[in-house]
């Protein structure tokens, strides 16, 4: 099917980027306050066109929460379904991404889905490697398969500024430690978090990473497995149940394809057995979403009917 062309790409960024202008970027993680909030691009990966885009294509970001959907297909590749999903549910839940509020209502506690940061965090300590570095080089390693992009590598500025500055991330991991919920040394498993959410892309490298997802888990160009079926499948239904948070609902309505965000203002989306797409715009409203990325999805997914419902 022949989609989307670059100058439709081109029309469609030129559309959304009025609201470049609307949210503000995360400062939170003190390094991120440093991207330009004007930035606005999209990429579109299929089999049959390769790689389109339009706007700054050529901005590198953070992965940030993009990175939990990787994390979760390794951590079930390296731990098995069963054992993954006994520490972390399969439940949206209607709060912002860093909530802590649900992990003690929860008896016995465990995270309501590995999206959020108490369930992403118990998914990176399921992930194999005795010591930060070997875990998140092993993240790298499916980033460079998935991306065909083996120059990806950690922004060390942004790790080392949310390593400094994760007090609610270091207080959800030592609450979750004491309740049996991770395994290892909790300043270990928040140097590979901090770590594996400053893996350094652009929009093509998200494209990519869609189109692997969306061709259910195979390279789009050699057909060799990345990602076992069942779990590309179980990566995209988090994305479509949990990917915005508590936005996703509204989302699925509005866009209506698989989608995961991160707070550096990059959306990884895609649409099944057809596109992988990247967004990048780094103004975020108040949870955490990218405003002018979700326009931009919105108005493509609305012009291609793209809708998967
Ligand atoms: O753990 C954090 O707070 C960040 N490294 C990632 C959060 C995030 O990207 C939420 N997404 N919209």
């Amino acid at each position: 099917m022949k989609c989307t062309t670059e100058q439709e790409l081109v029309k469609l960024v030129k559309r959304s980027k009025p609201f470049t202008k609307d949210g503000k970027v995360a400062d939170y993680i003190p390094a991120l306050e440093k991207a330009d909030p004007d930035k606005l691009a999209i990429a579109v990966y299929s089999k049959e066109d390769g790689c389109l885009s339009a706007g700054d294509v050529g901005e590198t970001f953070t992965l940030q929460s993009i990175s939990k959907i990787l994390t979760l297909a390794l951590a079930i590749m390296d731990a098995g379904e069963d054992h993954v999903f006994s520490r972390v549910g399969k439940e949206p839940t209607g709060d912002p991404f860093n909530s802590i509020a649900k992990l003690e209502s929860q008896v016995p506690s465990k995270p309501l889905n590995p999206m959020i940061n108490a369930g992403a965090l118990v998914v990176t300590d399921l992930i194999h490697g005795e010591t930060s570095d070997e875990k998140v080089g092993r993240i790298l390693q499916l980033i460079h398969d998935m991306t065909n992009n083996s120059s990806i590598g950690i922004n060390y500025e942004v790790a080392d500024s949310e390593f400094e500055s994760a007090h609610l991330n270091r207080a959800l991991c030592y609450f979750m430690k004491q309740h049996g919920l991770i395994d290892n040394d909790v300043e270990m498993l928040l140097e590979a978090y901090t770590k594996q959410c400053s893996v350094e892309v652009n929009c093509k490298d998200l494209a990519r990473i869609g189109m692997v997802l969306a061709n259910e888990g195979r390279d789009p160009e050699t057909e060799r497995k990345i990602i076992p079926r069942y779990i590309a499948r179980i990566v995209k239904t988090f994305m479509v149940t949990c990917g915005m948070y508590n936005a996703s609902g509204e989302f699925a309505i509005n866009v209506a394809i698989p989608a995961k965000s991160g707070v550096s203002g990059g959306i990884l989306s895609l649409v099944p057995n057809q596109m992988g797409i990247g967004v990048y715009s780094p103004p975020l409203d108040p949870k955490g979403n990218s405003i002018a990325g979700i326009k931009l999805l919105e108005n493509f997914s609305s012009q291609y009917e793209l809708s998967i419902f």
